[in-house]
């Protein structure tokens, strides 16, 4: 992992993050048991961070364009199901693995940021119950109107779909116990806005999960290079720095072009 020094100041190690994180938009974007869980001790970048809760917002976007399709009011929902709800994606695959990851109880309200074509919320449901509540949270309308008719259709009286923007969740102050980011983190265009609506949302000791695209220059894929902004490390440093708690990463078996890392609300 890497550690910024602490002789830096804090606009400075910003500055490198971004410039870190920068990449060519491309519009290319292709759930037993967990196996291995990493007790990556936090380091004392991650522990001192965590304090720090109020990041000054992104002016600009950190990936202009990136969720041009998503937010198409004519987005094909058919073909993006075809894409994410395949045998080619790993996710798809181990979905089940990773829903539990979020240990979730009878009666917890979470939520599901970017829930896309609501690939987990048939295990949201079932892990919250029918007392909890599950957020799909979404800056598509198609996804959004897409939910709603699932929802009605597999009658998941605690899905609730919430219309985001894209600096903000628009999720109720202490509203929730663990949040879901799935291949959804490099798609945040105000990561830290974004990040700080979700901590605003989460009651303390709340869990966050995020899986994502590994960014390897030299191993990832080509259209993962270009795609995803950031690797796995700038991530926690992002994550971090809004105030959430390092906890542990997962080795979810089956699981090879993607991560999966857990933090906690303090
Ligand atoms: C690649 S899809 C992943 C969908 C789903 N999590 C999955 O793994 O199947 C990314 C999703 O994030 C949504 N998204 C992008 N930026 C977002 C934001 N700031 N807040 C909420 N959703 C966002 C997109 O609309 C899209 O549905």
């Amino acid at each position: 992992m890497r550690s910024p020094s602490a002789a830096l100041p804090l606009s400075l190690l910003l500055s490198i993050l971004l410039v870190s994180c920068s990449g060519a938009p491309k519009e290319t974007d292709a759930a037993s048991r967990p196996d291995t869980v990493s007790k990556t001790p936090p380091t004392d970048a991650t522990q001192s961070t965590a304090k720090a809760t109020s990041q000054p917002a992104e002016a600009k976007s950190v990936k202009p364009g990136i969720n041009k399709r998503f937010k198409d009011p004519n987005m094909d929902v058919g073909r993006a199901m075809k894409m994410f709800e395949g045998e080619s994606r790993e996710i798809f695959i181990e979905k089940v693995k990773i829903a539990k990851t979020l240990d979730l109880a009878d009666g917890e309200d979470m939520a599901d940021i970017g829930s896309g074509t609501g690939l987990f919320l048939p295990y949201f449901t079932k892990g919250v119950g029918a007392k909890g509540k599950v957020y799909a949270v979404e800056i598509s309308p198609k996804f959004v109107e897409h939910i709603q008719a699932l929802s009605k259709k597999k009658k998941w009286s605690q899905v609730e779909t919430v219309f985001c923007t894209d600096k903000s969740t628009k999720l109720a102050e202490a509203s929730i116990d663990a949040a879901f980011i799935c291949d959804t983190y490099h798609h945040f265009e105000y990561p830290q806005a974004t990040l700080a609506s979700i901590r605003k949302a989460m009651r303390p000791g709340g869990r966050l999960v995020i899986v994502d695209f590994k960014r390897i220059p030299g191993e990832s894929r080509k259209w993962i290079l270009g795609h995803v902004r950031c690797n796995k490390e700038t991530v926690i440093q992002e994550v971090t720095a809004a105030g959430f708690v390092y906890v542990d990463e997962i080795q979810v078996k089956g699981l090879r072009e993607n991560y999966l890392i857990r933090f906690k609300r303090p």
